[in-house]
């Protein structure tokens, strides 16, 4: 024991006359003494070969030196330059975090883009609630209570009170228009819609839409048309071919619904146009006289059209997107990809 004793008074020894200055000294210091394969370790290794009666003062001595050991390595560590390993470990040729720039969703790009379209022709953009009462959304529009087309469309109503529910269309919005008095009205209005859907690929409880109305004196079907050819062409390209089905909806007379040719196979028919070379884009019409009357708007006089159509619908036509409920999951593998419409 006492040549280990020795050994450890020529290493206090050491250990005072030793200067820690900079970080490098300190950590060699550190390393040395009191890392795990250090002198320290290794001192208190040599217990098992200490005789059992003179173990109790040769732990005393070991605990001694251990902690005259740290408390150098603390009172340097102390004085040691705090500037130096903090300037050393900023290193300004890295380059630099980057900024993740995030991307518009695709629904609100392509409802930018059409909203930017019928701006040129000179709608303006009307808004209205989401959450609405029966007049607005059914019983002006020609949609009395028990009418067959209110099957149509399958309503979420707030419990709290029979005569609200979630808007079934952006319709309701043109009874408000209407109903402002402010004659002629060119407006469209895009906005969130909900229908008691089962979520598929192809359906969802709620989505998105855009309504026009355009109601003046002498206002035509041909109009209409018109209209909607501009729409088409700025949107999809002037190759795109165009056409009107008759159709049914309450509050327009008559009424049709408009195709595009399918922009997959440009009409030779695949299985996104169901091999007819047509897509189905919108509904439109001329206002029913009786949805202008029910508005305080003097049918004689005034005519209008209106037309409707899905967002979702026609930005999947636009990008190829084949399941709808990509656009509500927010999985940034799917969004990251649109930066600006096709
Ligand atoms: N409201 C219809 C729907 O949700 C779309 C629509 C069709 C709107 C014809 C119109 C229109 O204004 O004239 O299916």
């Amino acid at each position: 024991m006492e040549s280990i004793v020795q050994q450890i008074n020529a290493y206090r020894q050491e250990i005072e006359a030793l200067e820690l200055v900079t970080p490098d000294q300190l950590e060699t210091y550190r390393i040395k003494f009191l890392g795990t394969k250090g002198i320290v370790k290794a001192l208190f290794g040599e217990m098992r070969n200490i005789p059992a009666e003179q173990k109790r003062e040769f732990g005393q001595v070991l605990n001694d030196f251990k902690q005259f050991a740290e408390a150098k390595y603390e009172s340097a560590k102390e004085t040691t330059d705090s500037d130096q390993p903090q300037a050393a470990a900023i290193d300004l040729s890295l380059p630099g975090d980057p900024i993740v720039a995030g991307t518009r969703h695709p629904i609100n790009l392509v409802r930018r883009r059409i909203i930017d379209i019928f701006h040129r022709l000179g709608f303006a953009v009307a808004d209205g609630p989401e959450i609405e009462d029966d007049w607005h959304n059914f019983t002006a529009l020609n949609l009395p209570e028990h009418h067959p087309a209110r099957d149509m469309q399958d309503t979420f109503y707030i419990a709290q009170n029979p005569d609200w529910l979630l808007r079934t269309h952006t319709s309701n919005v043109q009874v408000r228009e209407m109903e402002k008095g402010k004659l002629p009205i060119r407006v469209i209005c895009p906005g969130r819609v909900y229908r008691n859907e089962t979520i598929s690929a192809r359906a969802h409880c709620f989505f998105h839409q855009v309504e026009g109305l355009y109601i003046d004196e002498h206002v035509s079907f041909a109009d209409l048309k018109q209209t909607l050819y501009f729409f088409v062409q700025e949107l999809f390209g002037k190759d795109v071919k165009v056409r009107f089905r008759p159709s049914y909806f309450p509050f327009t007379e008559p009424s049709a619904e408009m195709d595009i040719s399918c922009l997959i196979c440009g009409g030779s028919g695949c299985r996104v146009c169901k091999q007819t070379g047509w897509v189905e884009i919108l509904g439109c019409g001329m206002v029913h006289p009786k949805v202008l009357e029910s508005c305080g708007i003097d049918s004689n006089k005034y005519t209008g059209f209106a037309f409707g159509m899905g967002i979702e619908r026609i930005t999947m036509l636009l990008y190829g997107i084949n399941d709808l409920r990509l656009f509500s999951e927010n999985d940034v593998r799917f969004l990251r990809q649109f930066t600006a419409a096709t």
